[in-house]
């Protein structure tokens, strides 16, 4: 049987820092997780203060949200950028096995991509022209990013209440999808997904 891999041609991209049609690079992999870690302290924080309540604990996440949340604003920009810079030479998505059974046309799993990506641009945006319209001013590490005006603008504010949380909790089902078509991939057609993403990557020339 053929692997589905064997359908996409070695890219002759020379740096393991580059994606290449067969596996994620250095970049690629290093965003990834970094991410993905930020994302679940994100949730973490906002789970424990859903269930919590106000406590020393859960005003510990909330005060580090913002700074997560617009740090991850600024990689999402960067990891669009290096999506851009690669665009030729990207890993292809593995159809899964139902696919052609339910023969819908519509490839779910670049689909499901492409909404994790709009997601991870559109939650920390909404938050942050939240922290903008709110007139408090944002400076972290004492760093300032914009002033306190003491003026609020109600429209930043009412967008990101009607939004950012419901978005955010989609997002994390999103999330769970995503991680569970991992383990069916590994699990049930062993096509190396993983290994695009996680796995040994082979000394190539610099
Ligand atoms: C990927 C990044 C982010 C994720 C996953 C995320 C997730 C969440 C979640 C799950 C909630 C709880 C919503 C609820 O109460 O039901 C929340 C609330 C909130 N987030 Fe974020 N957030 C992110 C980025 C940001 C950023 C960048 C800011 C500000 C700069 C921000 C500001 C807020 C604020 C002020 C609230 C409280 C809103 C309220 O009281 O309902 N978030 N966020
Ligand atoms: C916040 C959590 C996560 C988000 C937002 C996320 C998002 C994404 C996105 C957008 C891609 C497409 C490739 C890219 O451009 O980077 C991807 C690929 C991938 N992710 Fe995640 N991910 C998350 C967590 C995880 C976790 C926990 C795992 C481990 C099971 C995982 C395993 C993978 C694998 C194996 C790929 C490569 C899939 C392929 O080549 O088709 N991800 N992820």
């Amino acid at each position: 049987m053929t692997s589905p891999q064997s359908n996409t041609r070695q890219s002759n991209h020379p740096s393991n820092w580059a994606d290449t049609n067969l596996r994620y690079g250095y970049v690629s992999r290093v965003l990834h997780w970094l991410m993905a870690a930020m994302i679940f302290w994100q949730f973490l924080g906002m789970t424990l203060r859903a269930i919590l309540g106000r406590t020393p604990l859960v005003a510990f996440f909330v005060k580090w949200h913002p700074i997560v949340g617009s740090t991850l604003l600024v990689l999402i920009l960067l990891r669009l950028a290096w999506f851009w810079l690669n665009r030729h030479h990207r890993p292809g998505v593995i159809p899964p096995v139902s696919a052609p059974r339910y023969g819908s046309g519509i490839n779910w799993a670049k689909a499901g991509h492409v909404a994790l990506y709009g997601l991870m641009l559109c939650i920390p945006l909404l938050g942050f022209i939240r922290l903008y319209g709110s007139g408090r001013g944002f400076a972290p590490f004492g760093i300032e990013i914009f002033a306190e005006t003491g003026q609020e603008i109600a429209w930043t504010i009412a967008l990101a209440d009607a939004l950012h949380g419901e978005l955010a909790w989609f997002f994390l089902v999103l999330i769970v999808g995503h991680i569970a078509m991992v383990y069916i991939h590994e699990k049930y057609q062993n096509d190396g997904t993983l290994k695009r993403m996680a796995g040994r990557l082979k000394k190539t020339r610099k």
